[in-house]
């Protein structure tokens, strides 16, 4: 199985390298994964060969621009078993959560109405929808999460009844890691006559997707998190919703006619994808899910990802005065958030880095649910397939070594 892992990896140039001597440990997955090879020549490829703008001229390289662009819009779209035109490009999740915060709310909210989120959101489906209330008279409501990351689900229900006109969910949270029961949180959000847009960030690395079989309203992921370069982000949306919505921003390419007096969109996407958008990183999306698609359905790999991080679980469990909340939480995929009695995070990871491990510490855009359990921040060591049992070793060593240095 290891054998598997040390294979699938060989597709990631950035992870044979060495840094301060060391052999690189990269565990910072959750904020961005490596590229593999395919995903860096498509990159080439599209500035070195293939460099027009798309869908405006009729020259070769515009064609063949368009032609990858459109190829990269249709792999997202297959990914999550949507239809390609039901998928808007955006920069990224942050931007396609705004782009519903700004355009669905006009035509969903009124004074009085309510938005659901969850204690666990990242900022980015947090913040946007304390913006929209603050633009449209409604409240935010937030539903706990119990002491190991999970969604307290009788409160929930209970929250729905008020008045809850959409409800923004991550689909695994960024810090604990913990897979919520999408299905469950989307039925009884509909019974109750409220829209769901899930934030898929961290859940399209660890599940697979399929929104018709979800039945979400939205669901958002940004490329850099599965493969894919930053700068290119994915908002599913149904069609009749989108197709109710205004634009978000006007220009270029996102307009049918226009004239000074009156100026009509273009079909879907385009409406909502006014300016020249990311071609590079867009196109990038049709290797970087094909490669992802693989190492879903390789069961060997998969074998090896979950002993590594059944590994992982055990290692921390012997560290004294290790706390990681959703630690035993079998909805917890590939994330251990957690923080050491006297430590500081940040501290410990200055000295891992040293020893060649990358680690994120601090807040990780998620400043409540951090503070619901410390308030100095965590570690966070987020795995993918690529990463190794031998790797998970070494990290235990450097975290070992730092805590000997500062405790
Ligand atoms: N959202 C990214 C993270 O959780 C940046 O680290």
């Amino acid at each position: 199985m290891e054998n598997t892992a040390a294979n699938f990896r060989k597709h990631f140039p950035a992870l044979s390298q060495q840094v301060y001597g060391k052999p690189l440990v990269y565990f910072d997955n959750a904020a961005t994964s490596q590229r593999p090879d395919c995903v860096i020549e498509m990159q080439q490829k599209m500035t070195g060969q293939a460099c027009a703008n798309v869908h405006r001229a009729v020259h070769r390289l515009a064609l063949d621009a368009t032609e990858l662009y459109q190829q990269g819009r249709e792999a997202a779209a297959a990914f999550i078993g949507a239809p390609a035109d039901e998928i808007i490009f955006t920069s990224g999740t942050t931007a396609a959560i705004n782009l519903v915060a700004s355009c669905y709310t006009r035509i969903c909210l009124n004074k009085g109405d309510r938005i659901l989120i969850t204690e666990a959101e990242h900022h980015s489906n947090l913040v946007p929808w304390q913006m929209a209330c603050a633009i449209h008279g409604t409240k935010l409501l937030v539903t706990p999460v119990k002491e190991d990351g999970s969604i307290d689900m009788e409160t929930y229900r209970k929250q729905l009844d008020n008045g809850v006109k959409l409800v923004a969910v991550a689909h695994m949270t960024n810090v604990l890691g913990v897979e919520n029961p999408l299905k469950e949180i989307i039925t009884a959000a509909h019974e109750a006559g409220a829209v769901v847009l899930v934030d898929g960030a961290q859940g399209i690395v660890h599940s697979r997707v399929d929104v018709k079989d979800l039945d979400c309203d939205f669901y958002a992921f940004s490329g850099h998190k599965i493969y894919a370069p930053t700068g290119i982000g994915v908002l599913y949306g149904k069609r009749e919703l989108l197709e109710q919505m205004p634009p978000y921003m006007g220009g270029g390419d996102m307009v049918d006619r226009v004239s000074f007096e009156k100026t009509t969109y273009g079909p879907l996407p385009l409406k909502f994808e006014a300016g020249t958008q990311n071609i590079s990183a867009a196109a990038c999306l049709a290797p970087a899910l094909k490669l992802a698609r693989e190492a879903q359905e390789d069961a060997e790999l998969q074998a090896a990802m979950n002993a590594t991080d059944k590994l992982m679980a055990e290692q921390l469990g012997t560290i004294e005065g290790l706390h990681c909340p959703s630690l035993a939480n079998p909805l917890r995929k590939g994330i251990f958030s957690f923080w050491i009695d006297g430590v500081h995070p940040t501290d410990a990871a200055e000295i891992m880095d040293k020893l060649g491990v990358a680690v994120r510490t601090g807040y990780m855009c998620a400043e409540p649910i951090i503070r619901k359990y410390t308030d100095n921040g965590m570690m966070r060591a987020s795995l993918m397939p690529y990463n190794t049992q031998e790797e998970v070793q070494i990290f235990m060593e450097a975290l070992r070594r730092a805590l000997k240095m500062l405790r």
